[in-house]
């Protein structure tokens, strides 16, 4: 039996794999090395991460393959539809990282509605001058609207924040109750937080018209895939002064970062680190490990997305 993962990872993958299959290989290099590098002709079990392109030419490399695991919640990397037909077992680490992301993205909207980045150049520039009544005049988000866009763990975790806050919160999502149209969110919330995954419905969900609708002082905050923002409508929507704020931490086309987004006014940027704590990643990598485990030992993994692959002992 052969595991094989394309990055390192927080905890002892080889360990546990082989305290369960004892003569397995487990194959773990020491940084990403990424899937086109591995050697997948034997492998029966993948540990990805979502810089990894699992398509049919992955499939194709290994004939063996029973599970691949990414080790992030959204699987917008992954060909779903070819790793069913091929009967492989996808699962994904939903949970662990909820209430990282949502403290994220909460840090997005208050460093956005407060220019902290502004600020914060301003004082290692050296040349601040002290303190001025109208200086670096922000948002206070006390008694504002915030809009939720896709209201899953994520979003309700954000909602949460949001109300202890005091924000009144609105959103829309296709399977909540009492949610608004996308458009109406637009045009009411003070901020809009994306918590949807990327599909082909939710791709460029922030457009240039969708920005019009918004008031002036409104904040974008997006930490969920970057497709889901039109870059080039957002910029125009910022130096035109169009609305107040925005905050990314996600990028269509990573991890190349378009110099117009580097030197927008008004825009906070973070290099995809949502989840990025010790606790959400460590948890992250051992759902990957429990999956691995579940399905080589023919057992239905607890997060399996493709539940019509079906399981042999
Ligand atoms: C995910 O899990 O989908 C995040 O983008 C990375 O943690």
């Amino acid at each position: 039996m052969r595991v094989v993962s394309t990055s390192s990872l927080p905890i002892d993958l080889a360990g546990q794999v082989t305290a369960r299959f004892e003569s397995a290989a487990v194959v773990v290099p020491d940084h990403w090395i990424g899937v086109e590098r591995c050697d997948l002709a034997e492998a029966d079990a993948l540990v990805c991460l979502l810089l990894d392109r699992i398509d049919a030419s992955v499939i194709a490399r290994a004939p063996k393959l029973r599970v691949v695991a990414n080790c992030a919640v959204g699987y917008d990397n992954v060909d779903v539809d070819a790793l069913t037909s091929a009967g492989i077992a996808l699962t994904n680490t939903p949970d662990v990282l909820t209430e990282a992301t949502a403290e994220l993205a909460f840090a997005l909207m208050l460093a956005a509605a407060r220019r902290l980045p502004e600020g914060e150049a301003l004082v290692r520039s050296g040349t601040w001058q002290g303190w001025r009544l109208d200086q670096l005049l922000g948002i206070q988000l006390l008694g504002k609207t915030l809009g939720i866009i896709g209201l899953g763990r994520i979003g309700q975790a954000m909602r949460r924040r949001a109300e202890a806050f005091g924000m009144r919160v609105i959103f829309a999502d296709p399977h909540a109750p009492g949610a608004l149209s996308i458009d109406q969110v637009f045009a009411q919330a003070d901020v809009v937080s994306l918590h949807c995954p990327l599909t082909p419905e939710t791709r460029n969900l922030v457009n240039a018209e969708r920005l019009a609708a918004m008031k002036s002082t409104a904040i974008v905050v997006n930490t969920s895939r970057g497709a889901c923002v039109d870059e080039d409508a957002l910029v125009d929507a910022l130096t035109g002064g169009r609305i107040f704020a925005a905050a990314l931490d996600v990028f269509a086309r990573e991890p190349e970062i378009a110099v117009r987004l580097r030197s927008c006014p008004r825009l906070v940027l973070a290099p995809h680190i949502g989840s990025a704590t010790t606790e959400a990643r460590t948890q992250m990598a051992q759902l990957c490990a429990d999956g691995v485990i579940a399905v080589l030992s023919g057992s239905r993994p607890r997060n399996l997305v493709n539940a019509e692959v079906v399981f042999r002992g």
